[in-house]
């Protein structure tokens, strides 16, 4: 440091004395930076096709504009110019950038550009030297790999932009020393998952932009430390929830978006205590409903856009709940039949889009019509007032809203279900489903559900549903074949009844299991089926048949086996085996199918093994004609199987371990079963 400052001192007057002429490629002048916002010494070489940098450049230059020619490498290229403020280095061919050569003398450079440009990494050192930086752009190029300390010492750096690269990571280390960044921008990458702490050493962003990446998951404490956050934008990613915790470490955000991401469902408390201002969801093609609650406690929010959702069919009437802030609402182009007055009752003034919704003229458009005849002087407000229409039934033409007589609609009107009434879900074994009903109507419809079984479930007794989900939403989890059936869910007010029926068929498996070598301390149970049913593992359960409180013992066997042996059993004594698969969430097993075998007395020492029954004949025989079917399917199986596991890539990082479970165990079952 002090030999180069001193070097600079004796230098200066040499060579400030030395009158270099402008380049002749390149035109100099005397510009206004848009970047360092001052007049500069601008040396402008844009677009020259040239292919090398110009080797002697006034050395009074403070912005050298390259973009536009053909250099592909800078080592030993780029000029002594001790007062440069500004280098523009974009549309090049540059193939690397080094590990810290190239730019180190460069010590008073603020603004650098290096976008469309070819190379991948950017190791570290690479600007070492440079440590007054304060705006780095590099977008739009192939960059993929940034090493975690390459921004170190530069702790002036405010903005960095590397938009449209390849990115498919962030690093926390990355931002150990850009503590005073202000603006990260870096929309149109890869990224896939936003791990915690990532951004905890950058406490003065404000501006955070990772649209159009791939995101499917944020970690609950991915934002901890943005304090002074007030932008985020999250839109064109690919969340399926509203990231309702890791939201709640921004004090200050005031603007949120998350358009276009495949949110299907926002549930209540899905925005809470956040203290943003405008909050964006448009663009959705899977969103549908907003249920209860779902804009809760956001005392500063003014402005909710809400368009351009075509699945959107149920906005609830308390959607939003103490958000007193609220002035403009935009709903336009969704999916909506009708729209409860109560979401914009009581509110000073709101500013409402409604167009594009496929509203029907009941009940429910009342207060609209009301409202548009009122004009200005209404609570509601609507920005669209001329383009609002609505239809008797969904298919016939539509009417406009205004040109509707206010005495000739009524002031109530029967349930009206959203969405498919008529539905068919098929269902695999262990999966959860929701079923989701809502309805439209005045005076408010009560749901409630009537299960196959005929059992009532309405908001008082509905054990199914979750604590703050809505009373419409139906829950069923571990689903076995027995919950088969037609789920009604039934709206209902004082006017009518409205049905919506769901018809769950849930795969059934066709396993069999039975008892086929029994001695006085031994059992072998074979099965058949396993293979065709999509489970890596299964387990085999057994106990005696005259212990009621008797746990089961269990035996894990992969897919890929037939039958177990086994052994240490007591004699003369009746034994209930079963084959299960294990339910995860629940801890529990799911019995597919049992069987009963006696043991023979402890005089049968092992000679003399019979065989229970011509059913399991039948399943030897099949199984050895069978066994070359079962092996090509074993592989197609396991592929299947592993392909689901490794779709959400966060599942596919634990799931590797288990993965190498089966393998495993076929040498130690082998060994079990020769004894
Ligand atoms: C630099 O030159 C290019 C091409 O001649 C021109 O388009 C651009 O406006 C110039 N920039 C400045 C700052 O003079
Ligand atoms: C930077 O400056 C040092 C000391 O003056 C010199 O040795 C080195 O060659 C320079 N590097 C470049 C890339 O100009
Ligand atoms: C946040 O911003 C405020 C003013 O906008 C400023 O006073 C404060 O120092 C900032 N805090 C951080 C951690 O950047
Ligand atoms: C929604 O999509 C349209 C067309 O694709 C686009 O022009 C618009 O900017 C998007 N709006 C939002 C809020 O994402
Ligand atoms: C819109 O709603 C109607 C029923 O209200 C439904 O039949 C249709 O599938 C919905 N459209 C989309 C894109 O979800
Ligand atoms: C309603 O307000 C808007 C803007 O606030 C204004 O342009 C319009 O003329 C007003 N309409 C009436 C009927 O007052
Ligand atoms: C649903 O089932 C009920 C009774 O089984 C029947 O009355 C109703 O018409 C069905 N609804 C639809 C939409 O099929
Ligand atoms: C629903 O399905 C049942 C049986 O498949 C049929 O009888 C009924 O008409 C259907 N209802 C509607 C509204 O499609
Ligand atoms: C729920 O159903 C039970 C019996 O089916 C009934 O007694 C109760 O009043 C119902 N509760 C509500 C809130 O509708
Ligand atoms: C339905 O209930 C409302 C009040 O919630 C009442 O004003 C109306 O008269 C009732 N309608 C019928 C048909 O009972
Ligand atoms: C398993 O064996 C039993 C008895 O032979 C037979 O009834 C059943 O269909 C078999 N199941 C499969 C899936 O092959």
């Amino acid at each position: 440091m002090f030999t180069w400052l001193t070097l600079q001192i004796i230098m200066w007057p040499v060579v400030s004395s030395l009158e270099i002429s402008c380049p002749i490629e390149c035109d100099c002048l005397v510009h206004q930076s848009l970047f360092i916002n001052a007049k500069v010494q601008t040396v402008n070489c844009s677009s020259r096709d040239l292919l090398e940098i110009p080797s002697v450049v006034p050395l009074t230059t403070e912005s050298l504009l390259l973009p536009g020619n053909q250099f592909s490498d800078l080592l030993n290229n780029i000029p002594f110019l001790p007062r440069l403020l500004e280098l523009d280095l974009s549309n090049n061919l540059i193939k690397q950038l080094g590990r810290g050569s190239i730019f180190q003398n460069l010590t008073k450079l603020r603004f650098l550009d290096l976008s469309y440009n070819r190379f991948r990494t950017l190791l570290n050192g690479v600007f070492r030297g440079i440590h007054k930086l304060e705006t780095l752009v590099i977008s739009a190029g192939h960059l993929k790999f940034i090493d975690e300390r390459v921004f170190d010492d530069m702790n002036n750096m405010k903005h960095l932009n590397l938009k449209g690269n390849s990115i498919h990571s962030i690093s926390a280390e990355w931002f150990y020393d850009v503590m005073n960044l202000e603006f990260l921008e870096l929309a149109h990458n890869e990224v896939f998952y936003l791990n915690g702490e990532t951004f905890s050493a950058v406490v003065h962003l404000r501006h955070l932009s990772l649209s159009h990446n791939r995101i499917r998951g944020i970690h609950e404490r991915a934002f901890v430390g943005l304090r002074n956050l007030t932008t985020l934008l999250l839109d064109n990613n690919y969340i399926t929830e509203v990231p309702s915790v890791a939201l709640l470490s921004m004090r200050s955000l005031r603007v949120l978006r998350l358009d276009a991401n495949p949110i299907s469902q926002l549930g209540t408390g899905a925005f809470t205590h956040v203290p943003v201002e405008e909050i964006s969801l448009s663009n959705s093609t899977t969103l549908q409903l907003i249920d209860r609650g779902s804009f809760l406690d956001l005392l500063s929010l003014e402005k909710a856009y809400l368009f351009n959702n075509p699945s959107l069919q149920y906005v609830d009437s308390h959607a939003f709940i103490n958000v007193p802030q609220l002035r403009v609402l935009l709903l336009h182009r969704n999916n909506l039949s009708a729209l409860s007055h109560e979401i914009v009752k009581r509110r000073p003034s709101v500013h409402l889009t409604l167009h594009g919704n496929p509203l029907l003229c009941n009940c429910n458009v009342r207060w609209i019509r009301k409202a548009l005849g009122q004009g200005n002087s209404s609570s509601a407000v609507f920005l669209d007032p001329d383009k609002l229409t609505c239809s008797q039934t969904q298919k016939l033409d539509s009417i406009s809203l205004k040109s509707l007589n206010l005495a000739d609609i009524p002031p109530f009107c029967e349930p009206v279900m959203i969405g498919y009434l008529n539905k068919t879900i098929n269902a695999e074994i262990r999966e959860s489903q929701t079923f989701a009903c809502r309805a439209f109507g005045i005076p408010p419809p009560k749901l409630h559900w009537i299960l196959p079984s005929g059992i009532v479930l309405n908001e008082s007794n509905n054990n199914f549903l979750t604590p703050g989900k809505h009373p419409g939403t139906l829950t069923l989890h571990h689903l076995k074949p027995k919950d088969s059936g037609v789920y009604k869910c039934v709206a209902e007010n004082n006017v009518s009844v409205a049905f919506k029926n769901i018809t769950l068929q849930v795969k059934n498996v066709d396993i069999g299991l039975f008892p086929q070598r029994v001695s006085s301390t031994f059992v072998t149970v074979v099965w058949n089926g396993t293979a065709r049913n999509n489970f890596p593992e299964y387990d085999i359960l057994y106990k005696t048949d005259n212990q009621p409180g008797e746990e089961y013992k269990t035996i894990t066997v992969s897919y890929v086996h037939r039958s177990y042996t086994i052994n240490n059993l007591e004699p003369d004594t009746n034994y209930q085996f079963c084959i299960a698969v294990k339910d995860e969430e629940e801890g529990d097993y799911l019995q597919l199918s049992c069987a009963h075998a006696q043991t023979r007395d402890a005089n049968f020492i092992m000679q003399g093994i019979y065989t229970t029954s011509k059913g399991a004949i039948a399943v030897v025989l099949g199984i050895v004609a069978g066994m070359f079917l079962t092996i090509c399917m074993a592989s197609m199986v396991t592929r299947k199987y592993r392909h689901r596991h490794y779709e959400t890539p966060e599942k596919s990082l634990i799931g590797n371990m288990a993965h190498a479970l089966p393998e495993n165990l076929s040498s130690s079952l082998m060994s079990q079963d020769s004894t």
